[in-house]
């Protein structure tokens, strides 16, 4: 394997479609290695932007546009970052030979809940909730009935908990119906999923390349309105588990293929491990590996991006809290109080240009012996925290 840095006239550059904060770590471990970074978003002075080599902004469903700038730019690997983005310029672009991370056809599956859903169920056979499609309100009312109460509703296409909610009973199902118009992505169709009342969730990050696959400790969370509010490594689980996930993680990473990091979601409840989704890429519960891993999860991708070996050490458990804005602002400020910075803590401030209310603009980590230490101080110091 030969690795060669921007010093050489093959020079690597890497183009990342979605520049938030997972995109921005991705992009300084890249620089890190002399590879050249192009961060694109829809909008100015996004994360990535700000330690990129150049960036654009533009609208990132247009195919055209995007495919323009990859002319342009003639990016070694592509990196997808976020969901709402252009398929067909993805596949148009594999066409044409460019290199995508994983591969147009994984991000496809991925970010359409009813093609992950498909493929795990159907193709992989793989333990899930009991779930059905739906198009209309009727057939809504008839999912949750087929389905059982109380049941999760969400758009096919959407993240971060937009358009979803729980039908407790069947008097529910109108209001679900109005909240899934407000996803971000597609509404046009929804999935009607039992639920799964869980003892726990994990993401099971799952890096792979031609030089092997491999996990790291299993991240346990809190979600909160659809978004994380505090994660952390390792989660305790039994083997039995811990075995299954694994074992679920590395046939749905090597049925979507292709190199890079995988963040695969699971419910747990006993010993019974419930697939739920993926992500094709880094993933927002895995910034805790900033600070519990030799090679965080953003380094992890870039090496696995470029075919390098993917060994790294733990240094110890730990716990990333996100700290959410509480205003509306077109220049942000946060006030991060000094105890925040130790010997074993720090935060990492994304340096959003706008901020609203509940928006992610910067983590805390904490690094400690005992797990539920570094949970507390996670969640203290993001408390201490505020915006303006
Ligand atoms: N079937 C279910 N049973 C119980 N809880 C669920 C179920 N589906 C979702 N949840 C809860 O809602 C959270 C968000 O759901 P999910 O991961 O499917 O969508 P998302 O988070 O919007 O997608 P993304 O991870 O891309 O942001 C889960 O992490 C879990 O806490
Ligand atoms: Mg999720």
């Amino acid at each position: 394997m030969t690795f060669t840095s921007t010093l050489q006239k093959d020079a690597i550059k890497i183009m990342l479609l979605g520049s938030g904060e997972l995109g921005k770590e991705v992009a300084i471990e890249a620089q890190r290695l002399g590879v050249e970074v192009i961060a694109v978003d829809k909008y100015e002075n996004a994360p990535a932007h700000l330690v990129a080599n150049r960036s654009y902004a533009i609208n990132m469903q247009d195919e055209s546009a995007i495919l323009e700038i990859i002319e342009k730019e003639q990016p070694t690997y592509i990196l997808p970052e976020v969901e709402a983005i252009s398929i067909s310029a993805l596949f148009e672009a594999e066409a044409r030979g460019f290199h995508v991370i994983p591969n147009a056809e994984a991000v496809n599956k991925t970010m359409n809940r009813k093609n992950i859903r498909v493929f795990a169920s159907q193709e992989l056979g793989l333990t899930t909730s009991k779930f059905e499609f739906v198009t209309t309100l009727e057939g809504l009312k008839s999912a949750g009935e087929n389905i059982g109460f109380p049941c999760v509703i969400k758009p096919v296409m959407s993240s971060s908990g937009h358009g979803q909610s729980i039908a407790k009973t069947p008097a529910d199902i109108a209001q679900s119906w109005e909240i899934a118009k407000e996803a971000r992505g597609d509404a046009s169709e929804l999935i009607v999923e039992e639920f799964i009342p869980f003892d726990y969730e994990i993401t099971l990050l799952t890096v792979r390349n031609e030089t092997g696959t491999v996990f790291c400790d299993a991240i346990g969370h809190i979600q909160k309105d659809g978004d994380f509010i505090l994660s952390w490594q390792p989660m305790s689980m039994s083997d039995k588990a811990l075995a299954k996930a694994k074992d679920i993680a590395k046939a749905v990473t090597d049925g979507l293929g292709g190199r890079g990091i995988f963040g695969v979601e699971f419910f747990v409840k006993d010993d019974e491990v419930y697939f739920s989704e993926l992500s094709p890429r880094p993933h927002d519960t895995g910034m805790v590996t900033l600070i519990t891993q030799s090679q965080s999860q953003f380094a992890l991708h870039i090496r696995a991006v470029l075919g390098l070996p993917l060994d790294y050490t733990t240094y110890g458990a730990g716990a990333c809290g996100a700290y959410k804005a509480s205003n509306e602002s077109d220049n942000p400020t946060l006030q991060v109080p000094d105890s925040a910075f130790s010997h074993n803590s720090f935060v990492r401030v994304f340096g959003k240009p706008h901020s609203h209310k509940g928006r992610r603009m910067a983590v805390s980590l904490v690094l400690s012996d005992d797990v539920e230490e570094a949970k507390q101080k996670a969640l203290d110091i993001v408390a201490n925290i505020s915006d303006s």
